[in-house]
Parts: structure tokens; sequence; C-alpha cells
């Protein structure tokens, strides 16, 4: 609601503000007693009891609350945000300072998810006393609740170094963006003997204390084999079903980007269009005088 206590506002109580401002109203439908929050426990216990969660990027206030609103358990701050934000062709240029704000705004807009952050390439790799120090600022500049790191069994003493500190770690092993450079593009990691260095991983990471094991383009029946060498429960982006989750970015599920989909992705809906339609029509309106209405104007 406008204030109408602001000596430069004419605006009456019952107009609302004009760019919004602050949480909005959940989407229609979508109302409900207050759920209980997601905690790490509820996905240890999803991988006890075989079944599943959903997880999803966010990187803004509205999707935050939509996607909060429709159930999916965990928000990922993810550093894609570098190629679907920012405009970047990787996710290497993505900057700590760049994410933090991001994170704020999906933490502060998601009521009931675990929100994770991704630690952007650069911020971690140097020592376990430098992935602690940017992973405290994830949890308290941007009220993050857990981060996810990329690499294998190499990160185990700084994920112990971090869970020590109080920060939870979800580890993110098989195909890992941040070394697109080093693994010669994206391949699928884990085949055949390969296998076994993935498993070996995975069991480090989950021994040093991550919460929880995330697999990227990984051969299902690698993801699965990997899932039941850990206790903890594991999340699959291009890893087949076996594991406890699936993640996938969020402009990829809903149709807003164009250009060629990786084969694990599946389009749920066609926002590009939906959005590229609505611009036109508001153009073409403008243009023709259409717009505003006489019901639009005071
Ligand atoms: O940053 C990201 O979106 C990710 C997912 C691909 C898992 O790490």
């Amino acid at each position: 609601m406008a204030s109408t206590n602001s000596p430069n506002s004419s605006a009456s109580a019952d107009v609302p503000a004009p760019y919004g401002g602050g949480p909005t109203q959940p989407p229609a439908g979508a109302t409900g007693p207050k759920p209980a929050k997601v905690r790490i426990h509820h996905l240890q216990q999803a991988k006890r009891d075989g079944t599943k969660f959903a997880m999803l990027t966010a990187y803004e206030q509205y999707t935050a609350e939509i996607f909060d609103a429709a159930g999916i358990e965990v928000l990922l701050v993810g550093d894609s945000a570098s190629n679907n934000v920012f405009g970047n062709e990787t996710s290497l240029p993505v900057t700590v300072d760049e994410l933090l704000p991001l994170c704020r705004a999906v933490s502060r807009s998601a009521k009931r998810a675990l929100v994770v952050a991704d630690l952007p390439f650069g911020s971690y790799e140097v020592s376990a006393e430098q992935a602690v120090a940017t992973g405290v600022r994830f949890l308290k500049e941007g009220l993050a609740h857990a981060v996810k790191i990329e690499g294998g069994r190499f990160y185990a003493p700084t994920v112990q170094a971090m869970v020590q500190a109080g920060i939870p770690v979800m580890a993110h092993i098989g195909f890992t963006p941040q070394s697109e450079h080093a693994l010669s593009g994206y391949r699928v990691q884990g085949r055949g003997d390969d296998a076994r260095r993935l498993i070996d991983d995975a069991v480090a990471l989950a021994e040093a204390g991550a919460f929880c094991v995330l697999m990227e383009m990984v051969p299902a029946e690698t993801a699965a084999a990997v899932d039941a060498a850990v206790a903890v429960p594991t999340v699959g982006i291009g890893a087949g079903k076996e594991t406890t989750g699936q993640v996938l970015v969020w402009q990829d599920m809903a149709g807003l980007r164009g250009g060629r989909m990786a084969k694990f992705v599946k389009q749920y809906a066609d926002l590009r269009n939906t959005l590229l339609e609505a611009a036109t029509a508001y153009g073409d309106d403008v243009r023709s005088g259409q717009f505003p209405g006489p019901e639009h104007a005071f």
C-alpha cells in the first residue's frame, strides 16, 4: 500500500504501490495455512522414506514467491545467474557481490523453501579459510540457509571446515560448470569405469559433512550407484530418476530462455513467446493510442 503519511504523496490509501515493493500476495489458489519451513532434516527424511523433492533456481523476488507457493522445496540461487541474469556466456564471471543481492531477494521472498546459494568461481578454491569467509557472507548478507560448492573429494577438507563453522554445504559433482574449460566443455561425467571416481567423491564429501550431493550430467546408472553409496540425499540434473531430488534452471523449465535445450530439460511452459506476444501487443496498443484507455486514467 502507498503510504498516506508521505509528505509528497497525494495517493489515497487504497491505491496499490505503483511499482511493487515488499512481498506480494501468493498466486490465487496457493493460499492456505502457513506451511512449515523446509529444513535440511526434511530432505534427509525424504531420502530415508524414498520420497522425492523438487529444486529450481531462482534469482529474484517474484519467481521465488511463485516457486515457493508452488511447493518447490529448495530454491537455488545458482551461479547460473551469470548466464541467465547477467548476460555472460558461462557461469565463471559472476561475482560474490553480484550474487549476494539476488540471494537476499530470494531469501526474503520465500516463506517456506530452503534457500541454497552457489559460491561463485574463485570465491572458495584458494583455501578452507576463503570458503568459510565466503560462506559466512552468503548466510549473513545473502540470508541463505545453505551454500553449494563444486568439486570432488579434493574439497572434503573445505567442506569439513565450513560445516564446523556452521555453514551447511551441498556438494556438486559430475559435470561442474565452473570447470567447463578444464573439462573441455559440456561433457557427461562418470561413464563406465569413471563411475568409481564419482562414487568415491560423493562418499568423501558426505563423510566430510555435506548434507546433500548434487550430480550434473551423469549417466542414470552411475547416479543410482552414487545415491546408493551415500546416506545423504542426492539431487540430479541430467542424472536420471534415482536421485532423491531433481533440479532445473527455471528459465529452461518455463521456456523463457531461447536456443537449444540440453537433453535433460523438460519445458513446462513457453514464457518466451507469452512475453513476446504481451510486449508486442502493448507496443502496438501504445503506438495506436489504444493504451491507456479511459479506465487507466485518473
Ligand atoms: O547454478 C546452477 O544453476 C546450478 C545447477 C545447474 C544445478 O548449479
